[in-house]
């Protein structure tokens, strides 16, 4: 079957957060909302249709997770990165965020540290202060268009016996970086040796493009296997991010159970009927449907860099090498972030995230999304030529 990415759906009325609250944060609707990490794509016909499924029984009561539940995920997981996870090693939480949270509280003590490497997905920030755990910046290096680790710095960091933690972005938001196998035994040497435990957030993992290999962080040693919480999730990838559904893989039983008992405490564990149904239907029918989308985002991420290099050159492009998340580097206009927000959003009528929410290290970027339709991303690319043009 052949899919089309082409289509324009409109999703206005449907509450959703990349639309309805463009008011809000841009103080007008009036642009094209490429901003919220969710896909403009409509969500496969197999997850539809179990939905639908599951809808004619017209009781929508309390649902369990039946005991093949983890099939399907395991499954997945070997397919896509080669890692044969065992079931007991894992476990339901409605949602990565939640579940970064929860490893917060699971592991560790108000006062404790956790490192983050900026700039970064904001609620890497939130899970930590939002528990009053105070923030140690890893800040990622720029460097010839593209981002690295900072390990002489990290060494440092790790060697503070109050920090407890470090929440890695794997592959990372924004920049769109695949940690190679070498950077992550690295890493996981040095917090291995100074017992901070690493929680992996893998939610954009599938979402790997061509050339690149995802190494999910506890495949590359045994010490990272016995010292990581990882997270993976079906909602970017088959774009179903309202639903609520993401996996844990611990395979240190301590571990896992410190997390699970957390998981337990905060009442939590439990998700919701349309979750599970979705989630089943996508890890078992969902192979040839990411196929076909990652070759339609590389030819978006293609479209960019081309239109870009050719009309907008001082506009630089960090070539992402997983997602549909494009990170843009206006620092060469020598302008102020909010002066680039003023074009961007009442000259070029163009919603994108901006980078300083991202921390630090993300001021002269912002982030554009580009999981919807070839002819949004043209279109995108015209308002954002004409309105640097004009200046
Ligand atoms: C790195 C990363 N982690 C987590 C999330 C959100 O996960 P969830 O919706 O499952 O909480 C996002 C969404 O953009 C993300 O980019």
């Amino acid at each position: 079957m052949t899919y089309n990415y082409d289509e324009i759906i409109d999703r206005r009325g449907t509450s959703s957060y990349k639309i309805d609250l463009c008011k809000s944060r841009f103080g007008t609707d009036d642009l094209l909302p490429l901003w919220v990490a969710d896909m403009d794509f409509r969500t496969p016909d197999f997850v539809m249709n179990a939905i639908r499924e599951r809808c004619m029984h017209e009781v929508l009561g309390y649902t369990i997770r039946n005991k093949d539940f983890n099939q399907p995920f395991i499954d997945w997981v070997y397919y896509k990165h080669n890692w044969q996870v065992q079931n007991e090693w894992i476990g339901f939480v409605p949602g990565v965020v939640m579940g970064m949270s929860t490893a917060v509280l699971a592991y560790t003590n108000q006062g404790d540290k956790i490192i983050i490497q900026p700039p970064v997905y904001p609620p890497f920030f939130s899970v930590v202060k939002n528990h009053k755990r105070e923030l140690v910046l890893n800040q990622l290096i720029f460097e010839n268009g593209q981002y690295r680790m900072n390990f002489d710095e990290l060494k440092k960091q790790a060697a503070d016996p109050k920090v407890k933690m470090m929440l890695l972005c794997s592959p990372h938001n924004p920049g769109g970086r695949v940690w190679s196998k070498e950077e992550l035994q690295e890493l996981a040497e040095i917090c291995a040796q100074h017992h901070v435990l690493v929680l992996s957030d893998e939610i954009h993992a599938d979402l790997v493009l061509p050339g690149y290999t995802h190494t999910p962080f506890a495949m590359v040693s045994e010490t990272a296997k016995q010292n990581s919480i990882t997270l993976m999730a079906p909602s970017k990838t088959f774009n179903i991010p309202g639903l609520g559904s993401s996996s844990y893989i611990i395979p240190n039983k301590n571990l896992f159970n410190l997390y699970d008992t957390q998981i337990h405490h905060l009442e939590i564990g439990a998700g919701s009927l349309f979750a599970y149904t979705a989630t089943t239907a996508a890890y078992n029918y969902g192979a040839d449907w990411l196929k076909q989308l990652i070759s339609y985002i590389q030819g978006n991420i293609d479209f960019v860099s081309m239109y870009i290099q050719k009309h907008i050159p001082k506009v630089k492009i960090v070539v992402p090498q997983a997602s549909f998340l494009i990170w843009l580097d206006f620092s060469a206009l020598n302008m102020t972030d909010a002066e680039v927000q003023d074009i961007l959003v009442n000259k070029a009528k163009l919603g994108f995230n901006p980078g300083t929410t991202f921390g630090p290290g993300g001021s002269g970027f912002h982030r554009m999304n580009v999981g919807c339709s070839r002819l949004v991303v043209q279109e995108a690319m015209q308002r954002l030529h004409t309105a640097l043009e004009k200046l």
